[in-house]
C-alpha cells in the first residue's frame, strides 16, 4: 500500500532536473487544491499544490471527489498556455499524460473514457477537474490510491484503485513531468498534436455509447473518439454528432 507521507524533498528529488520548472506546495490539509489555486492565479506557471487531505474536494458537474485522509494523491497545477492558444482540449491531454505516465509506472489496464477520466480494469482511477482563470488553467487530479471507506454502493462498483507499494511522491513527480511535456506539446500545437496518442487509449474506441447530457436528453451511438478540439464524435443512427466536453458523461450503452 503506498503510505509514504507527502514530503516536498522526495518530490523534488524524484523530479530531477525538471524540480526547476515546479513550484510545489505541500499542505496537509486544505478545502480544495483547486480553489486554493484559483486564489493564487497571479502564481508562475508550474505552481503545484498537493494536500494530503481535502475537505470539500471538488469533481466535474459540481460533483464532489471523495478521499480519506492518505487514501487518495490530489493536486492541482497551474499553468499558462503561450498567448492565443485554445484552451479546447486541455483536460483531454492532460489525461493523456496522466495515463502515459501511470503505464510508465507499470500500472495495468489503464485507458481514458472522455472527456476526462482515467480508468483502470474499465473501472475510475483518477479524475480531472479543468478550470481556467484569465491566462491560467488550473489542472486539478485526483487518483485514488485506495479506495475511500464508506462509498455510496453505485459508486464504489465503478471506482478502482493503484492498491500497490507506490511512493506517492514518485507518482506525483511522474504525473508532473509527464503533465510538462503533453502541456509543452498542447501549447504549441493544440490538442491535435496529442489526438492520436488519446485515440490510442480511448476505452470505449468503436464501442456502442450512450452520451447523457446534464440538461440534455441521452444520445447512443459508436463512440468514433475525439475531434481536433477534443468534442467527442460520435456515429448516431443519422449523423456524426459532436459532443461537447463539460456538457455530458459517457456510458456503455
Ligand atoms: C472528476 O472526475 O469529476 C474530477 C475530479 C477532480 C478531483 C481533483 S482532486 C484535486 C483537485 N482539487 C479538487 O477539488 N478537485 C481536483
Amino acid at each position: 500500500m503506498p503510505d509514504s507521507p507527502l514530503a516536498l524533498p522526495s518530490i523534488t528529488a524524484a523530479l530531477g532536473p525538471l524540480a526547476a520548472r515546479f513550484d510545489v506546495d505541500v499542505v496537509e490539509q486544505c478545502d480544495s487544491t483547486n480553489t486554493l489555486l484559483l486564489g493564487r492565479t497571479d502564481a508562475p506557471s508550474g505552481s503545484v499544490v498537493v494536500a494530503g487531505r481535502q475537505t470539500a474536494g471538488r469533481g466535474r458537474m459540481g460533483r464532489a471527489w471523495i478521499a480519506d485522509a492518505g487514501a487518495s494523491l490530489t493536486f492541482s497545477l497551474l499553468w499558462r498556455l503561450p498567448r492565443g492558444a485554445s484552451p479546447s482540449g486541455l483536460s483531454l491531454a492532460a489525461g493523456v499524460a496522466v495515463a502515459e505516465a501511470l503505464q510508465g509506472l507499470g500500472v495495468d489496464g489503464i485507458a481514458l473514457k472522455w472527456p476526462n477520466d482515467i480508468l483502470r480494469g474499465g473501472k475510475k482511477l483518477a479524475g480531472i477537474l479543468v478550470e481556467l482563470a484569465g491566462s491560467a488553467a488550473v489542472i486539478g487530479i485526483g487518483l485514488n490510491l485506495r479506495l475511500p471507506q464508506g462509498l455510496p454502493p453505485e459508486v464504489s462498483r465503478g471506482a478502482a484503485a493503484l492498491d500497490r507499494e507506490l511512493d506517492r511522491n514518485a507518482v506525483l513527480a511522474a504525473l508532473l513531468a509527464a503533465l510538462h511535456g503533453v502541456l509543452a506539446q498542447f501549447g504549441t500545437g493544440g490538442f491535435v498534436a496529442l489526438r492520436d496518442r488519446w485515440q490510442a487509449l480511448n476505452a470505449y474506441a468503436g464501442a456502442p455509447v450512450r452520451v447523457i447530457g446534464e440538461f440534455s436528453v441521452p444520445v447512443e451511438g459508436i463512440c468514433i473518439g475525439a475531434d481536433v478540439d477534443g468534442a467527442l464524435l460520435l456515429e448516431t443512427a443519422v449523423c456524426v454528432q459532436r459532443i461537447l466536453a463539460g456538457d455530458v458523461s459517457l456510458r456503455p450503452a
